[in-house]
């Protein structure tokens, strides 16, 4: 059985009071609260086991990198990587992202060549294809979601020509809670050849992930919305694409040797890992992966579904709220106007005196802003350890938004 209260007495912050209300923290898409197993592990290692990672040959750092480079193999679990050496470590999803940028597609992208996109996507998956259309001609094709939110499989492979060299999409949105049928895309942009990379900030948190199953050839994942660290994350690269990449930061570590006139790459997935890393905060991010594959991620998924199914029912009695997006198949995040002249951070504060958590404004997604005719919206995002006495406090504290500005 999902012990929701159990969980939640696992996690430190959550006991805490607002505004002199107990807080209902609905800003998870923002960032997730962390465990105590996690918080009590950062604390550990630089109690008793800090030390650079990959440089000393004494006691503490070979117990540190020993503990940094097992992450690799929960990450390599989490999303059934298979090899390990398929996972780059770095600081979250949109270093992932700007490495596949500058790595793998800069070097292939010719004047004119296409990377398609959704129009959901978050900036970390449009500013650094931005980037390439500034300095070297390459084209943003976009593919709309239907009017509910959802975003056809089909509409994205058609978009893509003979010119297209990359899929980028999410495998959810941090707007709307679409989930997107990122299979579906990968086998279709396959079958013409095209590459695919998937934005698994949100989605890995909310269901299990499989990315040979997927078949897609980059998955980025974030850390401090898994419950983890902020500044940790990873992005999964098919051996095939790793291969085909040229070093990203140029530092330690990426190096096997270096002397005046040359330089000798370390072997992927290091040759991409410049620098001293996140240690700490990917030491923690295991944790918090391995905290989350104890729970289950199929439990995960249940809870947040019946939540989701909850909230649903209870917002479709309050006409004044527009939520944006009813694709049939989401997750629990829900963005909302009012029909009053409220704004979304008027909203917002009203909640938090009540102790509710939201986030309000664009939520690095300006072009769907755009697409969905709104200047802002305020969002509630749900977690693993969400109740559903939480949607009734989030309803109760939206009624008194709705008569304050009626
Ligand atoms: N990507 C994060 C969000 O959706 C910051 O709020």
């Amino acid at each position: 059985m999902y012990d929701v209260e159990k969980i939640r007495s696992e996690f430190p912050i959550l006991s805490r009071q607002v505004n002199g209300k107990p807080l209902t923290y609905l800003d998870n898409g923002a960032s997730a609260q962390k465990p105590a197993v996690v918080i009590d592990a950062i604390t550990r290692v630089y109690s008793e086991e800090y030390a650079n990672v990959h440089r000393g040959l004494h006691y503490l750092s070979n117990l540190a990198t020993e503990k940094y480079e097992s992450v690799r193999g929960v990450i390599g679990r989490f999303l059934n990587a298979g090899d390990e050496d398929t996972i780059v470590l770095n600081s979250g999803t949109t270093e992932g992202i700007n490495l596949v940028a500058y790595s793998w597609a800069m070097p292939r992208f010719e004047p004119g060549d296409e990377i398609v996109l959704s129009v959901m996507e978050h900036h970390a998956n449009i500013v650094p294809w931005h980037f390439l259309r500034e300095r070297q001609g390459a084209v943003l094709k976009w593919v709309e979601t239907a009017p509910d939110g959802s975003l056809d499989p089909q509409a994205v492979i058609d978009a893509i020509g003979p010119k297209t060299k990359l899929v980028a999409v999410t495998q959810c949105s941090n707007v709307l809670g679409t989930i997107v049928d990122v299979k579906a895309i990968t086998r279709g942009a396959h079958a013409k050849g095209v590459p695919v990379l998937v934005d698994g900030s949100q989605g890995a948190v909310h269901m299990p992930v499989d990315v040979q199953d997927i078949g897609c050839d980059f998955y980025a994942i974030t850390g401090h919305k898994l419950y983890g660290p902020s500044g940790s994350g990873a992005i999964y690269i098919k051996p095939e694409r790793m291969a085909e990449m040229r070093p990203f930061i140029g530092g330690g570590d990426m190096i096997k040797e270096v002397t005046r006139d040359t330089v000798i790459y370390n072997d992927p997935p290091m040759k991409f890992e410049a620098g001293t890393p996140g240690i700490v905060q990917t030491i923690g991010l295991g944790v918090a992966l391995e905290y989350m594959m104890d729970i289950g991620m199929e439990n995960i998924a249940a809870h947040e579904r019946s939540l989701c199914q909850y909230a649903m029912e209870r917002f479709k009695g309050l006409n004044w709220l527009n939520i944006q997006g009813h694709a049939p198949d989401r997750a629990a995040i829900f963005s909302f106007t009012m029909n009053s002249a409220a704004h979304a951070h008027d909203i917002s504060t009203i909640l938090d005196k009540k102790g509710v958590a939201v986030r309000a404004g664009q939520h690095c997604a300006a072009p769907l802003m755009d697409h969905l005719g709104v200047a802002a919206t305020c969002r509630a995002s749900f977690g693993l350890y969400n109740t559903k006495e939480e949607v009734d406090t989030l309803i109760d504290a939206l009624e008194l938004a709705h008569e304050l500005f009626a």
